[in-house]
Order: structure tokens, then C-alpha cells, then sequence
């Protein structure tokens, strides 16, 4: 019985390390080393190679090391009907709220305008907003936006909060499915998209979204850069509807150096580095799913086969 670690960036050592260290007794490879591919029960996966899943005839499981799931569906190789899971990790969870709040505070306090008016050795004070000020929406209330929305609402924010299926969260304004989504957009001034990317959410931040938002909207991108349509965006931003946009995701990553976001005066870029797993926090959950695997218990974070998230 053995686990594979399948990545192409740079930590496949550190995954393989980490859950050497964490279970000993499991047998762990790099996919690109020689290893006994019938031994393989469980695959950790981050944006692997398409097809790179094939090929082991006793896989029973595939974990995401991530919180998405959107590139498992882009293979079309990917072996059918095996369990999914994905993390869902407290740290994860913190992490991105943090970082949206850092950027909703930035924006408050006008922190990045000053940073350029220093570079240009400007002395000229604009006005600047307040908590009260502000209604943030979050589009999906997962296990990432639900923990947003409450640090939101104990901030003292007016958060609103629109998602598939209905939620209840306490002090969060809730909207559901296509009927209730103009009603969200008209008094949101900040929009924050969580939302998981499926064949339902892609392409979701368009210009019509955009057009139902108040002139003067932020818009914060924190899920997949396929969410986002993005000429949709530097449309909105250059006739003036959107006041500006912060961007953590894109739809190739690293961005192309020749796309327009770089040098736009209005984008804030962060380079897909909002929440980030961290082996030592997430590796147990994976452990305890092969686990189960080996004992028929039923899997933790599992992915619906429908939903796709
Ligand atoms: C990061 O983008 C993740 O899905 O964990």
C-alpha cells in the first residue's frame, strides 16, 4: 500500500518529506522516480500533468492538496468514478480571510494610492472611508467564505452573502441561486468571489455581473482567474463603472508578461498567494483519509460527483 505524490511545482520534496514524517509505515513516491505502480493506493495531487493519473491499476483515491478541485476536471484522462477530497483546513480558511481583510482595509484607508503618490513624491490627502462605510458581498459561502463573512461581521462590516445553496450565518445578509443574485449585486461594494470554478461559475464575472454592482464597485478575485472574463473587467474599469479590482488568481499562472493587468493603474496583483496549504497542517487529514480508505470508512472532504466541488 503506498501513496504518490503528483505536482510540477517546485514542493513535490516537501509533500513527500512531510508525510514520510507524518506516517512512516505508508510508503510514500515521486511520481517521477521508478516506483511499484500497482502498490500505489492513494494519489496527493496539485495541477498535475494530464494523463499522470493513469496507469495505476489499484488507485482508490485522489486528494487534492489544495482546497480546488477545477484542475482534476480539466484532465480528460482522469480515472472515472474514484472518491475525490479535497482540504479543508482551519489555516487555509484564516489565511484567506486575512488576506481579503488586509486588502478591504488597504482600500478603507487608501494605502495603495499613497504608496504610489510617495513613489511620486506627492503630498496631497484624500478622503478616506470607514467600517461603516461599506457593504461587502462574498459570492460563495464555503468552507473559505463563511469563515470571511463572520470575521467580516465581528469587524463590524454589512456583509452579504450569495451562494448555490441556501446559508445561514449569523449577522450575514443571505442570497440564493439566480433569483437572488441581482438583489445581492445592487447594494454590494465590494465583491469578494469565493466560489468554487465548475461549468457553472466559469466566466461568472462578466460585464453583466458587473453592470448589476453600484458604479464605483471594487471587485476582489480571490477563487479562479476562470471566473473572470477578463476583458469584461478592463472594460469596466476603464469606463469607470468598476473603481478597481483586486486580483490573487488569473487564468494562466504566472501571468503572461504581455497581459494588460501588469501596468493597469487600477489592478492590484498578488501573485495566487492568498491561502497556500501547508503540509504540516493539512497532512494529517490526508493520513487519516488513507486510513479510512484501508478500513471502509467513509472518506472526510469528499468532492460531489455532481457539484464538482
Ligand atoms: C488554492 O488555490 C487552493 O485551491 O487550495
Amino acid at each position: 500500500m503506498a501513496i504518490v505524490v503528483i505536482r510540477q511545482d517546485d514542493k513535490i520534496d516537501d509533500w513527500k518529506e512531510a508525510l514520510q514524517l507524518y506516517a512512516p509505515q505508508i510508503a510514500v513516491y515521486d511520481y517521477r522516480e521508478e516506483h511499484p505502480r500497482e502498490a500505489v493506493k492513494m494519489a496527493v495531487v496539485w495541477k498535475h500533468p494530464p494523463g499522470s493519473l493513469q496507469g495505476y491499476p489499484n488507485l482508490e483515491c485522489i486528494s487534492s492538496s489544495g482546497a480546488g478541485v477545477d484542475f482534476l476536471f480539466e484532465d480528460d484522462r482522469l480515472p472515472k468514478h474514484l472518491p475525490i477530497t479535497r482540504v479543508v483546513d482551519e489555516y487555509l480558511s484564516k489565511d484567506m480571510s486575512e488576506h481579503v481583510i488586509a486588502l478591504i482595509f488597504s482600500l478603507l484607508k487608501n494605502l495603495y494610492h499613497y504608496k504610489v503618490d510617495q513613489f511620486n513624491k506627492i503630498w496631497k490627502p484624500v478622503g478616506y472611508k470607514r467600517i461603516s462605510d461599506l457593504t461587502i458581498g462574498i459570492m460563495g459561502l464555503g468552507a473559505l467564505g463563511s469563515v470571511l463573512a463572520k470575521d467580516l461581521v465581528r469587524f463590524g462590516f454589512k456583509v452579504r452573502g450569495w451562494s448555490s445553496s441556501e446559508k445561514n450565518i449569523q449577522g450575514v445578509e443571505t442570497f440564493t441561486g439566480p433569483a437572488g443574485r441581482t438583489a445581492f449585486l445592487e447594494a454590494t461594494q465590494i465583491l469578494v468571489c469565493l466560489l468554487p470554478l465548475t461549468d457553472d461559475t466559469k466566466g461568472i464575472l462578466n460585464a453583466g455581473l458587473f453592470r448589476q454592482l453600484p458604479k464605483g464597485a471594487y471587485l476582489i478575485n480571490v477563487a479562479r482567474g476562470g471566473h473572470l472574463v477578463d476583458g469584461d473587467l478592463l472594460e469596466m474599469l476603464d469606463n469607470g463603472h468598476l473603481s478597481g479590482a483586486a486580483l490573487d488568481v488569473y487564468h494562466q499562472e504566472p501571468l503572461s508578461l504581455e497581459h494588460p493587468f501588469w501596468e493597469h493603474p487600477k489592478v492590484h496583483m498578488t501573485p495566487h498567494y492568498a491561502s497556500v496549504s501547508e503540509t504540516i497542517s493539512v497532512v494529517p487529514q490526508i493520513v487519516e483519509n488513507y486510513r479510512r480508505l484501508a478500513s471502509g470508512e467513509e472518506l472526510l472532504n469528499l468532492v460531489s460527483e455532481d457539484k464538482k466541488y
